[in-house]
């Protein structure tokens, strides 16, 4: 897709603090750190449009972008970052479910996991309540650059079989630093929303 447009809309916490006529959407899930935010800028071809940062726990309320002004990005806070405080953590479910309950514009979610290590519990836990939504998921097995080509394999399979993916269960490996992957992820996107 051609970018003529990329804008941030708002950040969000409860329901009707959620942008109106933005589009379809696709959002953005995964551990605190994995990559969410440098995806989204990767994906957009604008460098800090999506705040990130070398320290996890950057993304905290639910930020809404909207590209072209007919597609919306949700990028959601990270999970299982220990050292957010216990309330923070306790209202991470609540925040994220309310989303997926009420968020009728949502048509697909990207689930994005480091290639570098297996899928943690809190992952595996993750798809099987985002299964829940029952919304199309793409899983990203982000961070492809720290690894070598011969390691691909085995790490990709681990992925596969610690997260159940089958066969209708996609999985693109990706890099923020390379690029590589946008093209796939775009594609899917494209076949999710119309756009
Ligand atoms: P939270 O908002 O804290 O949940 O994190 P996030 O998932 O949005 O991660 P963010 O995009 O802020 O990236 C975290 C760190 O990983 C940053 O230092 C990024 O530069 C780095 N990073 C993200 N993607 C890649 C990638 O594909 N390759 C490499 N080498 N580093 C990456
Ligand atoms: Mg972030």
């Amino acid at each position: 897709m051609r970018i003529t447009a990329a804008e941030f809309v708002t950040s969000a916490v409860t329901p009707a603090q959620y942008p109106v006529d933005v589009g379809p959407e696709v959002a953005f899930v995964g551990r605190s750190n994995v990559g969410k935010s440098s995806l989204i800028n990767t994906l957009l071809n604008r460098r800090g449009l999506a705040k990130t940062s070398a320290t996890p726990g950057k993304t905290r309320t639910i930020n809404f972008f909207r590209i072209n002004g007919r597609l919306g990005f949700v990028d959601l806070p990270g999970y299982g970052f220990a050292q957010v405080s216990r309330a923070e953590r306790a209202t991470w479910g609540p925040m994220v479910a309310q989303f997926f309950q009420t968020r009728q514009e949502l048509r697909g979610v990207v689930h994005l996991v480091d290639v570098r290590h297996p899928p943690t519990a809190e992952d595996q836990r993750t798809r099987a309540w985002l299964l829940q939504w029952q919304r199309p998921l793409l899983t990203v097995a982000t961070k492809v650059d720290k690894i070598g080509r011969t390691q691909r394999p085995s790490h990709l399979k681990q992925i596969t079989e610690t997260l159940n993916l089958d066969a209708e269960s996609p999985v693109v490996v990706f890099s923020a630093q390379t690029g590589e992957g946008k093209e796939k992820i775009w594609e899917w996107i494209g076949e999710m929303t119309g756009r």
